[in-house]
């Protein structure tokens, strides 16, 4: 039998997010929380994902089978009817024979950690609970010792005042030999207060029959369950802060690291600086000596090193920018290659675009690349300079080293180191402001 398997619980309603997406679709840092959760059980070492859900979540399904998530093999186990967190284990355990070990853990707790996780599935007791101590025990399923041993969990529910005083709760989590499942799962009744089939109970049916309980302890954020838009709030709250740590120990530089946003997934190299309310989505990739100045929004992009960009600017997916290139204040980019060197200082869209070498993009330059049914591409080749307010009509290439003149609207392509200006000529009449004043100005009197 090879490694073990991790069963994620994902088939509660989680009617309190009130919201027509499934709960564990909800997004943590830019990744739904069962996206957490089986990257998380991939890191911890398992072998294969047992997803329990309900027979109408088919886009969980779906996400845990697209290209969105771990390469973590997944087998799907449908729990018919939410009889609790024991019946839903019940659903998993019979899809493999595979494993000699097994880790329950819920879809909705974003913030564990793999070692955390890896702990309780490499345990060699028969039964090893999750514990932790919260400043309030709340309605946490209580765990009850006997030494070190734990002996039962008791559900808040059920619990006497005795049993109410515990203060060290059942974190959800559990780590479980072959032989307990097989043996203790059909011996699980539902005679409780809540008329669940409770997995807890499976810590009282093994110490009972002489099999070994053991504890691993946790941090209350490990555990901590997303039910509610409040909660989910304080998870991307824990999350941010333990990815803006990660980059501070790493050696990027951060004015006001609360004001910075992360996405699970951002890479970024030492000596960059993140200025103050930074937005960064998924796939973005940051290389060492640049600098991301104030309010900047990057999503799906690939920075050089050295780069400046912002503030202000919106660099959004298929984005590359080469070292040393600088992109300014209210700059937006889509699907745009930017040379090394190359400047787009202020006020301009690049949209489908290729820009070569130091070349230099002037104020308020836009590449038109729709024409309301398709994208085209602008090329711009090495060192060419482009007037401000200029208009690039897609497809269209710009020679190496060619000039716009400013305000150009240019269709046609441009060979290297030519000069096309395409504005009308300037004409000029001597007096006309005078004379248009004084007729104006009789008509009133
Ligand atoms: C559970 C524990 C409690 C512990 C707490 C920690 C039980 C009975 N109680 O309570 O001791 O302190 O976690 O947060 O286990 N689910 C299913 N199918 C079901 C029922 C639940 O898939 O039939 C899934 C839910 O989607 C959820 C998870 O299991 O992700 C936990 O279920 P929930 O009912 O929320 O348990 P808690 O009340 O949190």
């Amino acid at each position: 039998m090879t490694g073990f398997a991790a069963i994620i619980l994902a088939a509660g309603k989680g009617t309190r997010m009130k919201s027509a997406l499934p709960k564990v679709l909800h997004e943590i840092a830019g990744r739904p929380m069962l996206g957490h959760a089986m990257a998380v059980a991939d890191e911890a070492g398992a072998a294969e994902v047992l997803l329990v859900t309900a027979p109408d979540q088919d886009a969980v399904r779906a996400y845990a089978d697209g290209s969105n998530n771990e390469a973590i093999a997944t087998t799907h186990c449908i729990q018919e009817q939410q009889l609790g967190t024991g019946d839903a284990v019940r659903a998993a355990f019979g899809a493999t024979d595979k494993h000699a070990r097994f880790v329950v853990m819920f879809g909705d707790t974003p913030l564990m950690r793999p070692e955390v996780l890896a702990a309780l599935a490499n345990h060699d007791a028969d039964v090893t609970v999750l514990a932790f101590e919260p400043d309030d025990a709340a309605a946490y399923g209580r765990v009850v010792l006997d030494g070190e041993t734990p002996t039962a969990i008791v559900e808040y529910k059920d619990a006497d005042a005795a049993t109410r005083a515990v203060t060290l709760c059942n974190g959800g989590a559990m780590g479980l030999s072959r032989e307990a499942l097989a043996k203790y799962l059909p011996q699980l009744s539902n005679d409780n207060a809540q008329g669940e089939f409770y997995l807890p109970d499976m810590v009282t049916l093994a110490h009972q029959d002489g099999a070994t309980t053991a504890l691993v302890m946790a941090n209350p954020e490990d555990t901590m369950g997303v039910d509610s838009r409040a909660g989910q709030a304080k998870a991307e709250a824990l999350m941010q802060a333990r990815l803006r740590r990660k980059l501070l120990e790493a050696g990027v530089g951060m004015q006001d690291p609360d004001s910075v946003f992360l996405s699970f997934d951002t890479e970024i190299a030492e000596d960059v600086t993140l200025e103050p309310h930074v937005k960064i989505n998924g796939g973005v990739v940051i290389g060492k000596g640049t600098v991301i100045k104030a309010f900047t929004h990057l999503e799906g992009v690939s920075i050089g090193q050295h780069v400046q960009i912002g503030p202000y600017a919106r660099l959004r997916p298929g984005t590359r920018v080469g070292d040393a290139a600088k992109i300014g204040n209210f700059v937006e980019t889509k699907k745009a290659d930017i040379g090394k060197g190359a400047k787009v200082s202020h006020l301009s869209y690049i949209g489908d675009a290729e820009l070569g070498m130091d070349v230099n993009i002037g104020a308020g330059t836009i590449t038109c690349n729709y024409d309301g049914y398709n994208k085209h591409l602008t090329k711009i080749g090495d060192g060419a300079f482009i007037g401000s307010n200029s208009s690039l009509i897609a497809p269209v290439t710009i020679g190496k080293g060619a000039y716009l003149g400013s305000s150009s609207a240019v269709s046609k392509d441009v060979p290297d180191d030519a000069l096309v200006v395409t504005r009308a000529p300037e004409r000029e009449i001597k007096g006309w402001g005078r004379k248009f004043r004084a007729r104006n100005e009789k008509k009133e009197t």
